[in-house]
């Protein structure tokens, strides 16, 4: 149920499959001087990851805890991390820190301006402002500089149990998945708009050697690619002009 790997160096992938809903929350420790803890993960989960993270480092050693946006999978258990770890502190978008974080964080918050750096001894992170994408008012995602690693949220979300990393396509996959998912509930997973490939274009430009995925399998290979022809299927699946109904 929970399978740690390293898809990078000192970067752990940390996953929790949830067969009831056929989903993986996959989770990312990165190892440096400032530890960093991307996506906090769901609440109820938090005993899982803590044990799976101490078997990396100690968790009261993490310093950083990053995420996209503001939802459960991505934050939910910040404040029992906080807890853990007394010297860690919240890093997000500002817009994260005016609308969410100044009252969600039991401490204050990081908010990082767009193409600002945070460095944690060998790693610097470069914050990159994503407004609505993957989706959330509130959105970024970060690039790890020194293996080029994006973490990259929701996108190419893949439902499964699917393997840790690999090279082989993961669009397909994710086009499925979206699909499956305008079936039911969870549609209109994210708003397509003139900024979509404007931003997905300035993501593809850092070329990252590996998309670090909340959901679904991690990328290593041609990301740059991937990135530009993501817009294609986004805007597939939701940039029709037809009102959702
Ligand atoms: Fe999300
Ligand atoms: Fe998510």
């Amino acid at each position: 149920m929970i399978n740690t790997s390293e898809i990078a160096p000192d970067v752990y992938r940390i996953s929790v499959f949830v067969p009831e809903i056929n989903l993986q929350f996959n989770h990312f420790l990165i190892k440096d001087d400032e530890p960093m803890l991307y996506h906090a993960g769901l609440k109820h989960m938090f005993p899982l990851l803590l044990e799976a993270v101490s078997k990396i480092i100690s968790p009261s050693q993490i310093r950083w805890i990053g995420f996209s946006h503001f939802e459960v999978d991505e934050c939910g258990a910040l404040n029992d991390w906080l807890q853990v770890a007394p010297n860690s502190k919240a890093v997000c978008s500002e817009a994260g820190a005016i609308v969410n974080m100044n009252d969600f964080s039991s401490r204050p918050v990081l908010p990082m301006q767009d193409n600002s750096i945070l460095k944690t001894g060998k790693h610097s992170y470069r914050f990159i402002r994503t407004p609505h994408l993957p989706h959330g008012w509130d959105a970024g995602v970060m690039f790890e500089e020194t293996n080029k690693t994006l973490l990259c949220s929701d996108l190419f979300h893949q439902n499964g149990d699917v393997v840790n990393l690999t090279d082989k396509d993961i669009l397909s996959a994710h086009k499925s998945s979206m699909l499956e998912f305008e079936k039911g509930p969870l549609m209109a997973y994210t708003p397509y708009s003139h900024n979509t490939p404007i931003l997905l274009n300035s993501l593809a430009e850092l070329q990252p050697k590996t998309l670090a995925t909340m959901h679904g399998s991690s990328f290593h290979g041609d990301c740059r690619k991937a990135l530009i022809d993501l817009n294609d299927v986004m805007q597939e699946i939701w940039g029709r002009n037809d009102v959702l109904t």
